[in-house]
Parts: structure tokens; sequence; C-alpha cells
């Protein structure tokens, strides 16, 4: 088992595709920090990966873009998905990626995160992003960051205008690495509940996965 300072992997998974994404930038800022607080990153960048919509045919699940995904996600301790809001909920891009997951999160912190051009904005999509995360049994973390007034984060240099956003950040790296640590722990002692106690429908559906 690692100490409490050994690093862990954490990646941060940009959920906007668009060409000039507002994202950008506070998710090199997520990844920034995350490497600052001394722990391995990468950012999976959904718009490089370029995924092809999920349909369990064998091709797709041979693309590259996938297998580097799922490979990250499976090496990660925990991860940080940022997506920005669009009509009150995540990206179709996030949902498609999420599709080609399961076990890589299973048990697994997730700091949530939303962006919005608007002052509310990004909430509506974050509380959206943990529903859909529970499903995989990943621990969605109740520290969030929200980039609300996109526009007014960084300049068009690139550099950060609004500094409170590192100590938000930090904050919830500081519970997301706890969740990180105790959950591997946990998953490397403690016996999995079975995931299915009950007998089988008589159809002899799964049932669901
Ligand atoms: C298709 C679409 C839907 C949007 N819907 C919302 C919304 O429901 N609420 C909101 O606050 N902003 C909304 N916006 C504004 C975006 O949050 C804003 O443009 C943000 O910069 C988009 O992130 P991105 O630049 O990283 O793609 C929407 C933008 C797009 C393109």
């Amino acid at each position: 088992m690692g100490s409490e300072h050994t690093p862990l992997f954490i990646p941060v998974v940009l959920g906007s595709i668009r060409r000039n994404r507002r994202s950008y930038r506070p998710a090199g800022l997520l990844a920034e920090r995350v490497a600052a607080a001394g722990h391995h990153t990468e950012l999976i960048d959904l718009r490089e990966l370029n995924l092809p919509m999920y349909d369990e045919e064998a091709v797709t699940e041979a693309h590259p873009g996938v297998k580097h995904l799922r490979g990250a996600l499976a090496r990660a301790d925990a991860s940080v998905w940022l997506s920005p809001e669009y009509n009150h909920s995540f990206t179709s891009a996030v949902k498609n990626a999420i599709d080609f997951v399961d076990e890589e999160l299973r048990r697994k912190p997730v700091g949530v995160c939303g962006l919005a051009g608007s002052a509310v904005g990004g909430a509506r999509c974050v509380e959206q992003l943990k529903l859909v995360l529970i499903e995989l049994h990943a621990v969605t973390i109740r520290d969030s960051v929200y980039f609300g007034e996109a526009r007014t984060i960084f300049d068009e240099d690139g550099t950060l205008l609004r500094p409170e956003f590192i100590r938000r950040i930090d904050l919830m790296l500081r519970e997301l690495t706890w969740y990180a640590r105790a959950l591997r722990w946990g998953r490397e002692h403690i016996p999995l509940p079975k995931r299915r106690q009950l007998p089988r429908p008589a159809d002899g559906s799964l049932g669901g996965r």
C-alpha cells in the first residue's frame, strides 16, 4: 500500500470537442494543479481522441482513441472531468466517452467540474454528470469547480485573470486525493461484493449490466 505521500495518477478529461473551446485552458489549469500537488496527470482531450460513436462493434472497440481512454482511466487512481454546459447538461462527447468505459472507473473517485458562459452555468451539467457516473460505480465527490463566466477567467494570451480558481481547484483536489487513497486501499484489501447476488431472471436475460 502506498503512503499518504505516494504520488497518484489523476488524469483530467476535457469534455468539449469544439475547435475554439473555452474549456481548454481551465482543463490545463486543473492538470497543472494536479501536478503542483505532486501527482502524475495527463490531459485526456476528447477532441484529440476523436472517439467514434459507441456501438459495440469490434472495429469501434479497437479504435486507438478508445484504447487510450480506457488505458488511461484503468491506470488512474482518480480522475477529474470537465464539461461545459450544453443545453443544461454535459456534452454528448462526454456521454459517448462514458459509454465506452465501465470497470476503469469503478470504485474510484471522480471530481466533476463544469464550465459555462453565464454566472450560474456549469452547476446543472455537474449534477447531471454525477448521476451518470454513479451508474459505473464511480465515487463522485461533493466538491466541484464551477468555471462560470468562462470568458473572464483567462485573457487571450492564456494568463489567468481570476486566481481564486487556484484555491478552489486545490480544495477539490485535497478531497479527491483523500478518496483516491482510501479507495485504493479498499480495492486492494477489501473483497468486492459479488456483483449479482440475485438469481437471473427466468427469461435468461442478464437483467442489465
Ligand atoms: C450547444 C450549446 C448549448 C449551450 N447551452 C448552455 C446552457 O444550457 N447553459 C449555459 O450556461 N451555457 C450554455 N452554453 C454556453 C456554453 O457553456 C459556453 O459557450 C462555453 O464556452 C462552452 O464551452 P466550450 O467553449 O468549452 O465548448 C451553450 C453552448 C453551446 C455551444
